[in-house]
């Protein structure tokens, strides 16, 4: 299967609501990398290329994407009759203890599903389930099966970006989105393996000493410092788009004057930049253009 289908998983900093605004920029390649998948959101919305590979250092998560892959049907029957309650999310985040990687599944794809913004550092996963706006238990496996069918044929691994990025070829005719956690946000509140200043440097080196291997674009926070890192690329662009959160009952009961927004779910503005090895066609903006011919 090669259609373009959502994330399986809720993630936090996930690029589903950028997914257009990258997908543009993605050149022709053969072979197609995410050293940080996460939920994966830009390779499930694209066409699979020949060969894929999705790697995250985070292994509860890459465990999960092998059991969807290899086995979705157990992975559904262990959810069967499952029910979106706070009792099971507090049982599966504090209670269960998994004995084999399916029962590791299980758990995370219970948590994933049903904690605020897919938040899996443990530390911080609380319950975010609302059935307006999340998906119902009774759909879960849908969900399972077409990511089951997607996930076909694609290399699954687990290790450290740079181990990865420095055994790429030139022969794989690779392209790379590259989706690291933020320069300068607190991430270690959101994922399980945290992510220092060094790792953010070291990512820079790697990818500039391999960079003649591959074509790669990343998106970061648009800071001075990510800037100076990546000093030596050849296109930088400033990029925005909007996103909304929504949140459960409990969450909103914390928040004061704000009913009518957070019915619709609350509205943010993304704020990134792409950066990549490789020249864009730069589209003018029409007040430009016509200033020009004038
Ligand atoms: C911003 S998220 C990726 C989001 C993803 N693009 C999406 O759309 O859902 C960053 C990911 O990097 C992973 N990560 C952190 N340190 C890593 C490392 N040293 N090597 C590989 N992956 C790492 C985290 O586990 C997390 O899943």
């Amino acid at each position: 299967m090669n259609k373009a289908i959502n994330s399986p998983f809720r993630y936090a900093g996930g690029k589903f609501y950028a997914r257009h605004l990258i997908l543009e920029h993605i050149r022709p390649h053969h072979t197609y990398i995410e050293p940080f998948a996460g939920g994966g959101s830009i390779f499930f919305a694209k066409n699979k290329a020949k060969h894929n590979c999705l790697n995250d250092l985070d292994p509860e998560l890459t465990n999960t994407y092998q059991i969807i892959r290899d086995s979705p049907q157990d992975l559904i029957n262990t959810l069967e009759g499952e029910r979106a309650l706070k009792e099971r999310h507090a049982f599966y985040k504090n209670e269960f203890q998994p004995s084999n990687d399916l029962e590791r599944a299980q758990r995370w794809y219970y948590l994933n599903r049903t904690s605020y913004s897919g938040i899996m550092n443990m530390k911080n996963c609380y319950w975010g389930y609302g059935d307006k706006f999340s998906m119902r238990p009774e759909n879960w496996g849908a969900n399972i099966l077409r990511t089951s069918q997607k996930l076909q044929g694609v290399q699954i691994t687990n290790m450290d970006f740079e181990t990865l990025i420095d055994n790429i070829t030139i022969e794989q005719n690779a392209f790379l989105f590259v989706d690291p956690p933020y320069f300068n946000a607190d991430q270690d509140k959101f994922y399980t393996c945290s992510f220092t200043k060094q790792d953010h440097t070291r990512l820079a080196e790697v990818l500039k000493r391999n960079a003649h291997k591959f074509q790669f674009l990343i998106t970061y926070d648009n800071s001075p410092e990510v800037r100076e890192l990546y000093n030596w690329v050849d296109t930088i662009l400033e990029k925005e788009w909007n996103y909304t959160i929504n949140r459960t009952d409990d969450q909103k009961k914390t928040q004061e004057n704000t009913e009518s927004i957070v019915k619709k779910g609350e509205r943010y503005k993304g704020k990134e930049i792409f950066l990549m090895n490789y020249e864009v066609i730069k589209q003018m903006p029409l007040l430009e253009l016509a200033f020009e011919n004038s």
